[in-house]
């Protein structure tokens, strides 16, 4: 996730890159009843599984004992006749949950995951230099003989696994790492000063690379073809939107990815049909009059009072304009003009960000921030020029959860963990350029838990401070591989 707590600001403008404002801030949040989270009792990571009526139906029409000798050990059959083919399956079932969740579960499969995760930690990689953890990825992929397209978006890769056929269904990890120094003494430390997998990321591969190794063992049972998509640069906001220029997308009719969470205890798995992330904009705009001696005046075209009059109209977008249900954003964030007290300035910079939950809204906060700064300047006879640095990609569409695609999550991840694992969460005003694919095909956004206070998992993402629980790779290993292996039986 980037946004949250990484007020990026766009190169031009001379500020820390990184701020933690807008993480206290959320944080804040966090901590009012309504997003109560934090109260959220610790849950144990995979309870024993409940089943609902149609899970029990299908667990009967799927094993019959008397069948046993054609089981595979892969288990998951909807068979009605001896002999049946594989190809003619056409449910999930509890032993599909349980046969995914005991090869996550096996020891060797969570110490390697540990260790691909540690070595990724340890060499963390900025937006589009994630060379090596690239080349780890397709060495893991080689080792699993698992086919794959690279480069995409530089240092990207698109996997996949199946008939080779449709449907195509699509999960994605994200691999970059952020500019904070890592705080965390630990034993897989960060060893690049400066750097850190301070949001998860190399969890996110890790789980990625977990989910392709199920699947490639379950190779023969999927009916259609899963698409594993590892992505440079989701913190630079471009990362995605260059993978999917490059094909990552093609044929493929949905996709789903995660973000661990400290909000949630380990494992717990969170979500919400529709709008899930905010949609995020910066803006910058110099205001430019004339400057003149501070006593004349009337020799100048003052841009300090035209700014100070544009951040005070600004204020009335969301406030006048914006149905209040609809929650929406407009900050100034930084006020730079002038530096001598006798003297009337050229020119104010003024910048900030914006924020809203639909499309439209956000698409109409942006084109009303550039007419109230552009008129308002002119009111007192200066002018505005606004960028959004929409060339740059640090426009981050609102992530929208297809309600569909949801439900996919919900239902899988209540059958595979127990339904006391799965939660729906509010929306965050943070953002993710998972939004452009969301943009592209109906897609699902959901949040793994990493919350453990035993170890101290507890710290918000962007934080120096941040660790997870790596009890979680294989949880989330787990729930991508059924997420996509259910899919394709239940959309072939
Ligand atoms: C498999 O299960 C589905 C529903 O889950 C059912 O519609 C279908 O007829 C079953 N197929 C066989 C071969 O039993
Ligand atoms: C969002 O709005 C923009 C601008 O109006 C448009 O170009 C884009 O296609 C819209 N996206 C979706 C998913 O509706
Ligand atoms: C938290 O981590 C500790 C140490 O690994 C472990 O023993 C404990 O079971 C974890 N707690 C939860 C709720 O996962
Ligand atoms: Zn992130």
């Amino acid at each position: 996730m980037a946004m949250l707590f990484h007020a990026s600001f766009p190169r031009k403008i001379n500020i820390r890159k990184y701020s933690f404002s807008a993480a206290i801030l959320f944080f804040l949040t966090l901590l009012t009843p309504k997003h109560s989270l934090l109260s959220l009792s610790l849950a144990h990571p995979i309870p024993p599984s409940t089943s609902s009526d149609t899970y029990d139906v299908a667990e009967r029409r799927c094993y019959n004992p008397e069948e046993e000798e054609a089981m595979t050990s892969a288990g998951c059959k909807n068979r009605t006749r001896r002999g049946t083919a594989a190809s003619e399956w056409s449910a999930w079932s509890k032993t599909c949950s349980e046969a995914v969740l005991s090869i996550a579960r096996r020891r060797e499969t969570g110490e390697w995951l540990k260790n691909v995760r540690r070595k990724i930690h340890e060499n963390p990689e900025l937006a589009f230099e994630e060379y090596e953890t690239s080349r780890l990825i397709r060495e893991e992929l080689d080792l699993m003989e698992v086919s794959y397209r690279h480069p995409l978006a530089k240092t990207g890769i698109r996997a996949w696994i199946g008939t080779g056929g449709p449907p195509f269904v699509a999960i994605r990890a994200d691999m970059d790492a952020l500019p904070i120094q890592e705080a965390v003494e630990w034993e897989y430390k960060s060893k690049v000063a400066g750097k850190m997998h301070a949001c998860g990321h190399d969890a996110h591969v890790a789980m990625l690379i977990g989910a392709a190794k199920i699947l490639k063992s379950r190779e023969h049972l999927l009916k259609g073809t899963v698409i594993l998509i590892f992505q440079p640069a989701e913190e630079a906001g471009n990362g995605a939107k260059r993978m999917i220029q490059d094909g990552a997308l093609e044929d493929v009719e949905a996709i789903f990815a995660v973000h661990v969470s400290h909000q949630h205890p380990t494992a717990m798995i969170g979500s919400r049909p529709g709008p899930l992330l905010a949609g995020c904009g910066f803006f910058r705009a110099v205001i430019s009059g004339k400057k003149a001696r501070a006593g004349n005046p009337h020799h100048s075209l003052d841009p300090i009072l035209a700014a100070s009059a544009i951040v005070i109209s600004l204020q009335g977008i969301v406030s006048r304009e914006a149905n209040p249900l609809d929650s929406q954003v407009v900050s100034v964030t930084s006020f730079n003009g002038g530096n001598n007290l006798d003297m009337i300035p050229d020119t104010v910079v003024l910048g900030g960000t914006f924020r809203a939950f639909s499309n439209t809204s956000f698409y109409q906060l942006l084109e009303r921030i550039e007419q109230v700064m552009v008129e308002q300047a002119s009111v007192y006879r200066c002018s505005a020029e606004v960028d959004f640095f929409e060339k740059e990609y640090t426009i981050y569409p609102p992530t929208v959860n297809d309600d569909r695609m949801y439900q996919h999550v919900k239902k899988v991840a209540m059958d595979l963990l127990g339904p006391s694992n799965f939660k729906e969460v509010p929306p965050m005003m943070g953002a993710e350029d998972f939004s452009f694919y969301s943009q592209v095909v109906p897609a699902a956004f959901f949040y793994i838990g990493i919350r453990n206070e035993t170890l101290g998992s507890t710290h918000t993402g962007h934080s120096p401070y941040f660790m997870i629980d790596e009890d979680v790779l294989p949880i989330g290993a787990a729930t991508h591989a059924a997420i996509a292996e259910r899919y394709l039986i239940e959309h072939g």
